[in-house]
């Protein structure tokens, strides 16, 4: 390269330099005046005009000369600096296609907060409360803040002091303004199902009922397998085991094999809370051929695989459970028709986390805390954990 071109080329730099300070400048105080907000002490109840966007989709980027919107990482993911499958490319039926990661423009670099168009949030992984705070009195109007959650509300810090703060909830409940959930399944057309039903799973199956335990604290579905257990053999694995008088372990590399010899696995979620399904259920769909026993907050009529499971509360008394548990031990067929859904739907892959933004695309528009920031009322209210615990409890106890 010649001096000249050289030369030629840190004068165009500077002159762009100059330019950006420039704009910077003439919008920085214009910001700032936006977000002089009301620090009273309550800011659980903030204007709404904070959020004030134009009606178009937050996810069709509004930018003027860049298509791709700016998503600002701003927390770990457990600790993990790098979200898992935040860079995927993603494919799902929804979508239709892939979705294009250009139209995101992932970030961890905190420099970039002021340009960013979404700023993601792990409530696992949240900054303090007076951190928050500062950043938040620094958040332009048209930025939307994502809080991201899989855990259950009772597995979540305190949410109180973000009140007021979050636009957009991205959890596992439907009624996320995102929704990620556990798991998903898609029906499989119908020039490609293939009938199943041929195949015995009962085959080689010498067992009853299993199931892995490591959160020893949650009580209802223990006292639950303690009162099953004198109906049925039901064999626990792993830290909790103890407590059931039979310590065994169900090692990774082998906990499948293990798995295989029984017909049923108990999925009991720690807590019964709306629409909690995790990989408790989605997990064991696969080649061990095992039926799950379902416990959970959730609606699975609506949420689950249809006739690939066995929910407890459909039963009137553990008793009850155990004898039809007994009875599909008994009867081939009617245990194999717990396998029929196999010919008709299909386990999806995991979805990375840009593929819920890409999923909801045009339709992110009414945005549930957008217009009530009350991110506690969605999350632990409407969280309803402790409505199906009484249900379950009367099982044994009416
Ligand atoms: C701050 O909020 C309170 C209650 O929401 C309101 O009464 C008060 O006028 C607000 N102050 C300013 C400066 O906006
Ligand atoms: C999916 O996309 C293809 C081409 O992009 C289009 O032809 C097809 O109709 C789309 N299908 C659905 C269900 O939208
Ligand atoms: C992200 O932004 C940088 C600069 O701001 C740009 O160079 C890059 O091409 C962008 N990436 C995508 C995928 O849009
Ligand atoms: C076994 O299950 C099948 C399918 O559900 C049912 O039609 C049949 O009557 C059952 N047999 C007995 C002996 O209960
Ligand atoms: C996205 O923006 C483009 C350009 O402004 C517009 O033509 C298009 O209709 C928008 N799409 C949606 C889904 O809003």
């Amino acid at each position: 390269m010649t001096s000249t071109k050289v030369q030629m080329y840190m004068q165009c730099f500077l002159a762009l330099v100059i330019i950006v300070i420039i704009i910077i400048w003439a919008l920085l105080p214009l910001k700032i005046e936006l977000k002089k907000k009301n620090t009273s002490a309550s800011i659980s109840k903030l204007d709404p005009g904070n959020g004030e966007v134009s009606s178009s989709s937050p996810l069709n980027s509004t930018r003027v000369g860049r298509k791709w919107s700016v998503l600002l990482v701003y927390t770990g993911f457990f600790g993990e600096q790098e979200w898992f499958g935040i860079n995927e490319d993603c494919k799902s039926p929804q979508l239709n296609g892939s979705c294009s990661k250009d139209l995101f423009n992932v970030t961890y670099d905190k420099g970039r907060f002021l340009e960013s168009d979404y700023v993601l949030f792990h409530g696992r992984d949240m900054p303090s409360t007076s951190h928050m705070r500062m950043i938040w009195k620094k958040k332009p109007s048209s930025q939307f803040w994502i809080y991201h959650i899989m855990e259950s509300p009772k597995a979540t810090p305190d949410t109180r002091p973000l009140d007021g703060m979050f636009d957009i909830t991205m959890t596992y409940r439907v009624d996320s303004d995102i929704r990620r959930s556990y798991g998903w399944y898609e029906e499989i057309p119908l020039k490609d199902q293939k009938n199943v039903l041929q195949e015995d799973f009962s085959v080689g199956k010498t067992k009853l009922v299993s199931w892995m335990v490591s959160n020893c604290n949650a009580q209802l579905r223990k006292l639950f397998v303690h009162e099953l257990q004198k109906y049925i053999a039901v064999d626990v694995f792993g830290m909790c085991s103890r407590e059931f008088g039979q310590p065994k372990s169900c090692p990774k590399e082998s906990c499948k094999d293990i798995i295989k010899k029984y017909k049923f696995y108990l999925s009991f979620e720690n807590v019964l809370c709306k629409d909690y399904i995790t990989e408790k259920y989605w997990l064991h769909l696969g080649d061990e051929n095992i039926v799950p026993v379902v416990m959970g907050g959730a609606d699975y009529s609506k949420l689950a695989i249809p006739g690939s499971y066995i929910n407890v509360l459909d039963f009137n008394t553990v008793k009850d459970l155990a004898d039809y548990l007994h009875y599909l031990d008994q009867n081939i067929t009617a245990y194999n028709e717990y396998f029929k859904w196999r010919k008709r739907y299909r386990m999806g892959g995991e979805w990375s986390v840009l593929c819920q933004f890409c999923e909801k695309g045009s339709s992110l528009t009414g945005l549930q805390l957008k217009h009530n920031q009350d991110l506690t009322d969605f999350w632990v209210r409407q969280g309803k954990c402790d409505e199906k615990d009484q249900l379950v409890r009367k099982m044994w106890t009416a």
